[in-house]
């Protein structure tokens, strides 16, 4: 376990779909893994937030969360360095939650971004109030951690800024309670966009043509990368303004490699489009299909894979309920007496 003076480090991942894509490994599971070294990391599972759109099915929403699990496992996440847990095995989230619920405008969260974005997409009386205080949950489950850094994709920014205004706002009414953390962004958690649109950010919510799935089979990965659509001339380059279909390639081969983008740039001086594809679609491929592998080895044992929840879940509820009791006395609540 890590000395408990490292800077603390939190985020949190959604279960919504049966595969992480490759943009949610670049833009967030790559730093997550990379976190683990020198800080004191606690990951978890978004599944009180995988309600706030359409609930999935039961059983469904019971598989994406042991598959994600393993996922992360097998991106590089070692439960003994990272506590791992689902949001729901830790009550204090929700209790922090409606603590910040009365401390957040009504304007002020139906103005964040993506719920406007979710709430254009949806028809209005689908559009959930747990959509609404979303960016609160995850204010509280930021904060209950006392939570340095964050490190999510771009998109998250807004309700990270969300949260540092919260843990203002309270330590300024009632004294000194939360860390002001940081969203950790870092430059290679650069936007990866979609094959088949690079202009749009790649989604499981686009056409499966697009989208590299993390448990797509080989041939299948293949078959999007080579079908990627490109760009007018021939030169590769990165260039995301005038050539958005490369320079996403270029950007992906980059982080499944290792390699920064000049590098690569200078490898592929003179040769054309389905070279790089070729290049693209082998490191996909050899990035993916070994995870893909201890993905299913992992998920032949879901017993292995609650344990590590159990584990993680305990390692992160004292700290919770530490945080809970404190603010629950700072707001004025009559502390239970013990009988
Ligand atoms: N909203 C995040 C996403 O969609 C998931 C999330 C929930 C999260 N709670 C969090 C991320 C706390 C970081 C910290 O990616």
């Amino acid at each position: 376990m890590a000395a408990p003076d490292l800077p603390r480090v939190l985020s949190g991942i959604q279960p919504t779909s049966s595969s992480f894509h490759l943009g949610n490994y670049i833009g967030a599971l790559k730093q997550w893994v990379a976190m683990q070294e020198g800080h004191e990391v606690f990951y978890f599972l978004a599944d009180l937030h995988a309600l706030t759109m359409e609930p999935p099915d039961p059983k469904v929403l019971t598989e994406r969360s042991r598959g994600a699990v393993a996922q992360l496992l097998a991106a590089g996440v070692d439960p003994e360095r990272s506590a791992v847990f689902l949001q729901s095995h830790v009550p204090g989230h929700t209790q922090l939650s409606w603590i910040f619920e009365c401390l957040t405008g009504y304007g002020e969260a139906s103005r964040m971004t993506q719920f406007k974005e979710k709430m254009a997409r949806g028809s209005g009386d689908r559009v959930s109030v747990g959509l609404l205080t979303y960016p609160v949950l995850q204010a509280a489950d930021i904060l209950i951690y006392q939570a340095h850094y964050v490190p999510v994709g771009e998109d998250q920014r807004q309700h990270v800024e969300l949260t540092r205004d919260l843990a203002q706002r309270f330590n300024g009414r009632y004294g000194d309670t939360f860390v002001v953390p940081d969203a950790f962004i870092t430059p290679e958690s650069k936007k990866i966009l979609d094959l088949q649109d690079p202009t749009a950010k790649m989604s499981k919510s686009l056409p499966d043509a697009g989208t590299l799935n993390l448990l797509d089979d080989p041939a299948a990965l293949a078959r999007k990368v080579k079908r990627a659509v490109t760009d007018a001339g021939s030169e590769i380059r990165f260039d995301p303004a005038g050539k958005p279909g490369v320079s996403n390639l270029l950007v992906i081969l980059s982080a499944v490699t290792d390699t920064p983008i000049p590098a690569l740039e200078a490898d592929f001086d003179g040769q054309g489009y389905g070279a790089l594809k070729n290049a693209v679609a082998d490191a996909v491929v050899a990035f993916a299909e070994p995870l893909s592998k201890r993905v299913h080895e992992l998920l032949a044992d879901p017993a292995e894979i609650d344990r590590v929840l159990a584990r993680g879940a305990e390692r992160a509820r004292p700290i919770a309920e530490a945080t809970v009791r404190d603010v629950y006395d700072r707001v004025g609540f009559v502390p239970p007496a013990d009988v």
